[in-house]
């Protein structure tokens, strides 16, 4: 009975609202790039779900891949959400990313400890050259790219890999190496990809640019950049972002916008917008336009674009950097009814 009203919901409510919507993203950039969507188990099972497989044609775990989910104890390695996120790409017949192996964020204490004791670096090593082989390989196939190492770069200036790493601290730039070669290694067919944040911006870029001709010098093989792409109205700039596609592109990788989002504050201390103040909404939706303008122009260059999440109902920037207030970055309402800014995206 609970099933039979979730159909007629979706058939006579949901999907008149986006048939309105015509044409969808993933039919429209069907010939630029796979259009994905990070997910959970959660929003597999909502409402979303309808937008998820009339949009989307790739998808990412949100959290279910990372190593605080899948091995929170050494050893025991627990799939069981990502397995599903995995199951739905496949009976969809969508790409799906995977994120992420290594970072300094969720990321259990275990790793770095042998006892009391901080861990020695051999042992560390082994640690993670078991758990990215045995994660890679559960999803051998299935998963055709992975964001091998997530945020190394530091975010000062004067410092070049984030020293309060603990895979830094005890690693130095060589865990990078253990990874990328254990992922290699387990799914020789799988794309690996450095990600981070802020990655258009010259500081950080050119030390991205320094980190991935290293490691390429060494023969680590590293396949692309992803840049995040946390960015709100107006930042990037259109020379900051093409000026860092193409600078990343010449060093021989493939570029991903890989947890796309625009924040419509502009600090942290902004007040809270109307959902419907059209002038947040007009100045979201020619952000967008530009940067999908941008993307367009240098396709050769690019190989996915996914958004952190579906519908502005659910965004983790809500309680992110300022606590309570809710933001609107995404293409869909919280009604998940496309904005202005969807339309400038397809529109072309
Ligand atoms: C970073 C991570 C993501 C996610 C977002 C915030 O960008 O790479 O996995 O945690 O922060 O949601």
């Amino acid at each position: 009975m609970k099933k039979l009203l979730l159909s007629v919901f979706f058939v006579s409510i949901v999907f008149p609202l986006i048939s309105q919507a015509q044409p969808t993203l993933k039919d429209k950039y069907k010939k630029y790039f796979p259009i994905g969507a990070a997910v959970s188990p959660r929003v597999l099972k909502s409402a979303d779900s309808v937008l998820v497989l009339s949009q989307f044609n790739s998808l990412v775990c949100e959290n279910q891949m990372k190593p605080a989910l899948v091995q929170a104890k050494e050893g025991v390695f627990t799939f069981k959400d990502a397995d599903f996120v995995v199951a739905f790409a496949q009976r969809n017949n969508m790409k799906l990313r995977g994120h992420t192996l290594c970072w300094h964020a969720q990321t259990p204490d275990w790793f770095f400890k042998e006892g009391e004791n901080p861990v020695s670096k051999e042992v560390l090593k082994e640690r993670l050259r078991k758990h990215v082989e045995t994660v890679v390989s559960r999803y051998k196939g299935k998963v055709y790219c992975w964001d091998v190492a997530n945020e190394v770069i530091s975010d000062k200036d004067d410092e070049y890999l984030r020293s309060s790493s603990p895979w830094v601290k005890n690693l130095g730039e060589e865990f990078l190496e253990v990874a990328f070669r254990a992922a290699h290694k387990a799914d020789p067919k799988a794309l690996l990809f450095y990600n981070d944040y802020d990655s258009e911006k010259p500081v950080k870029r050119d030390k991205i640019i320094r980190l991935v001709k290293s490691l390429k010098d060494k023969g680590v093989p590293v396949d692309g950049i992803g840049m995040q792409a946390h960015w709100k109205i107006g930042s990037p700039t259109r020379e900051e972002l093409e000026k860092a596609i193409d600078m990343y592109s010449a060093l021989g990788v493939t570029v991903q916008f890989t947890e796309l989002d625009v924040s419509v504050y502009q600090s942290d201390d902004q007040k809270q917008v109307s959902e419907l103040s059209p002038e947040v909404d007009k100045q979201l939706a020619d952000y967008y336009k530009m940067c999908f303008e941008v993307f367009r122009e240098k396709k050769k260059k690019i190989s996915g674009v996914t958004f952190w999440g579906v519908a502005d109902n659910v965004t983790w920037l809500d309680n992110y950097p300022t606590r309570g207030r809710k933001n609107y970055p995404l293409l869909f309402n919280t009604k998940r009814e496309p904005k202005q800014a969807f339309n400038e995206v397809v529109n072309f």
